[in-house]
This record gives structure tokens, sequence and C-alpha cells, in this order.
């Protein structure tokens, strides 16, 4: 299976013009040799996805196949009285083919629960959204050592999958980020790194996990990859791709991600 590699651009950059410069970046990275079997969902902020869309139009049809857009979160009613947000229907007319659900900044900053994140997976995959699912242990909550950990990873994706078992779910269109909180940066890719061997055991157990559920998804690690440490985890062939947050915003450095994924 291809490796998928996840930008999240986050709030950033602060103008179109940039924004479209990124993009351009990031759609050039030669896909050759170790790189070639990837794909690279790109999810800038929302405001940005319809210029961004437009250039995608653009690319020749082996880059497109290799690379989707997506929206950093949705809200779970299609249209209506909800002001600011943006549906899942308006997110797939935009191009949009994924969307990010239930990021910690979102978890924590919005104060998202989890009944509000199973409505917005539940909206995705309805949809025809991908759903790249987020889950993630606090500090403390790592801290207090792995069954602390595991139990709370596994609490959090039976409330935030709930009813999702019933679907007739199609093979990759529900994805999961362990993205383990405290590994997280503050936008520079540059934070305290969860060593490799902890992220596939996470990524094991979540498997497990995820099976019990009667579903199948690729799981994801993300938390400060970047171009030096991006093999260690690419390289394991449980782990199925990176989100990737500061790092993404370097093309340098995501070249040599999506170069890391074998
Ligand atoms: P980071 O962000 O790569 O900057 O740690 C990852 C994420 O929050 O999705």
């Amino acid at each position: 299976m291809a490796k998928l590699i996840v930008a999240n651009w986050k709030e950033n950059p602060e103008t179109e013009a940039e924004a479209l410069k990124l993009f351009a970046a990031t759609a050039n990275i030669p896909r050759t040799g170790k790189g070639a079997n990837i794909e690279v969902v790109i999810c800038p902020p929302f405001v940005y996805l319809e210029p961004i869309a437009a250039e995608f139009k653009k690319l020749p049809a082996g880059e497109k196949r290799r690379h989707a857009l997506g929206g950093q979160d949705i809200f779970w009613e299609r249209t209506g009285a909800f002001t600011g947000e943006i549906g899942p229907g308006m997110l797939k007319s935009l191009g949009a083919r994924y969307t990010i659900v239930g990021h910690s900044e979102r978890r924590k900053i919005l104060k998202e629960t989890d009944e509000m994140i199973n409505k917005k997976v539940i909206a995705g995959l309805a949809a025809g959204l991908r759903v790249i699912l987020c889950v993630g242990e606090s500090r403390e909550t790592r801290k207090q050592g792995d069954v602390a950990a595991v139990k709370f990873i596994k609490e959090q994706l039976t409330r935030d999958l709930r009813g999702v078992g019933r679907w007739p779910l199609k093979a990759g269109h529900l994805v999961i980020a362990y993205e383990p909180i405290w590994a997280i940066s503050n936008g520079n890719g540059a934070g305290k790194n969860c060593p490799p061997s902890e992220a596939l055991a996470m990524t094991q157990f979540i498997k497990l996990v995820i099976k019990k559920l009667k579903l199948k998804t690729p799981v994801l690690y993300g938390g400060s990859v970047n171009g030096k440490d991006a093999r260690g985890y690419l390289s394991h062939p449980e782990i199925d791709g990176a989100l990737v947050g500061g790092a993404s915003l370097n093309p340098k450095e995501f070249e040599k991600i999506c170069q890391s994924a074998i």
C-alpha cells in the first residue's frame, strides 16, 4: 500500500500568494525512487482550498493521482444556521477528498468533545470524504505509564468511532493518525520526538482496537516529524504514513520526509 503523507498547514501561511507558492513547491517534489509509492494529502486553511484546487487541476495526470487535497476540519451539519462552520459537502465541492477530524489543537483550544468528533467522523464518511481521525494522549497521561496511555487511546477511539463499525466502510476511507500531544511541535517541526519504537507499539495497539471495532484502517504517526527522523517511522511496514505539521511548511524538509517513505 502507498504510504500516506499528510501536510497539515494549520493556520499558515498568512496570504493566498504564499499559499500558492507553497502548494507549487510541494506539488513539485520529485516522486522518484523511494518516494515514488506515496500519496501526498495537502490540507491548507479552508480559504485557500479554492485557488489551490484550481492549480491542482493543472497538475499532470500522474501527479494528480499522487496528490489529494483535504480540509483541516468539518462540521457535522451539511448546511444551516451554524455561523462560521463548513459542511462536508462544501469541502467536497471545492475538490477536497480528505478531511482531518479531532486534531488535538481543536480538542484543547476549541474544546471539541469526543461526542462532537464522533458526529464529524460520521458526517464526513456519509458525505464520501476520507476522514483522518487524530487521537493521542497528553503528557500527563503518558507520565502515568504505558498502561494509562493505551487505556486512554482505546477509550478515545471507542468514543470517536461509535457507530462507525456498522458502516460499509470502503478501504482507506477512514484513517487514524496517532499524534501524542506531547510530541506535537509549536509549529516548527522540532518538538519532543516520540521514539519510533513507541510510535510503532501504539500503532500496533490501535490496529488491534480497530479490529475489535470491526474496522480496518491505515494508521499514521504525527508529532514533530521532520526530514531527519521521518525514516525511523516510515520504514516500519505497519506505520502507514505521517501527519506532518511544521515541517510541511518547508518544502525542502517536506521533500526529505516524502523521500523517506519506502
Ligand atoms: P508537527 O504537527 O509536525 O508540527 O508536530 C503535527 C500535527 O499537529 O498534526
